[in-house]
């Protein structure tokens, strides 16, 4: 991957930026997002926020390589303490990282969200609990997309503030708008998981279950219906 070849998922991710857009990528590492999207003027400001010094050498590297020092700005920051007021942010993309840390930030920096920007995620498992937050936090999610990559799923997940919306758990676990879509990815996704987690419950011994081991017959139980039911899991 470079900036001028994404990667599959970060196009995909790409195309969920709307054009014009002023955007904050949040952990962004090699930068290559917003580099791309910078080059091919699909953004009109750029924010790269970074935690850690390799990856924001790596960052300010390919800014640097592709003249676009005075369009992308580069800032050490946790979370979203890399936007400033001043920017004008009408887009936040978190990709890479796991769903409970992007939800921890998001909790944390609440009040550093403009209230009307657009949430491009991406994270790596952990769905479940950032769409909770989502839900609690007056976002209704305006897109889903699910996508394989060598032998890794990714979901991509926007949302928007808007009318408040109630999602049911298993809408929360597998996805409201993948749920209803499901598509062949989507199913391919569950049946491995589906084996995977009923390998794991077969190896545990009924009597040393914990609460946990309990959460996990639960996915079971509803990834299986799921599957059974054309994918449309009872609420
Ligand atoms: C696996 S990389 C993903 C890079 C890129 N976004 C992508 O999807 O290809 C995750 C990056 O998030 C950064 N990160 C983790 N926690 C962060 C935080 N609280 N604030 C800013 N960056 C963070 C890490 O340092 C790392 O560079």
């Amino acid at each position: 991957m470079t900036p001028h070849k994404l990667s599959a998922r970060l196009e995909r991710v790409a195309a969920q930026v709307p054009a014009g857009a002023r955007l904050a990528d949040i952990g962004t590492d090699h930068g290559y997002l917003l580099v791309a999207l910078m080059k091919r003027g699909l953004i009109s400001a750029a924010v790269a926020g970074e935690v850690a010094l390799t990856p924001l050498r790596a960052v300010e590297r390919s800014v640097r390589e592709n003249g676009l020092g005075e369009r992308i700005a580069v800032r050490l920051a946790d979370g979203l303490a890399a936007i400033e007021p001043g920017d004008r942010i009408t887009a936040i993309s978190f990709c890479g990282m796991g769903g409970e840390t992007i939800r921890d930030i998001l909790v944390r920096d609440k009040a550093r969200l403009g209230g009307n920007q657009r949430l491009i995620l991406q994270p790596n498992g952990g769905e479940q609990p950032l769409r909770r937050w989502l839900m609690d936090n007056g976002y209704r999610i305006c897109h889903e997309e699910l996508l394989q990559e060598n032998r890794f799923f990714y979901e991509i997940i926007v949302a928007e503030p808007g009318e408040p919306t109630r999602y049911s758990e298993r809408e929360l676990y597998f996805g409201p708008l993948l749920l209803q879509a499901r598509g062949p990815v989507f199913v391919a996704k569950w049946q491995r998981l589906l084996r995977l987690k009923q390998q794991t419950l077969a190896g545990l011994a009924r009597a040393q279950r914990t609460l946990a081991d309990d959460a996990l017959e639960q996915q079971v139980r509803w990834i299986g219906e799921m599957l059974a039911t054309g994918g449309r899991a009872p609420a």
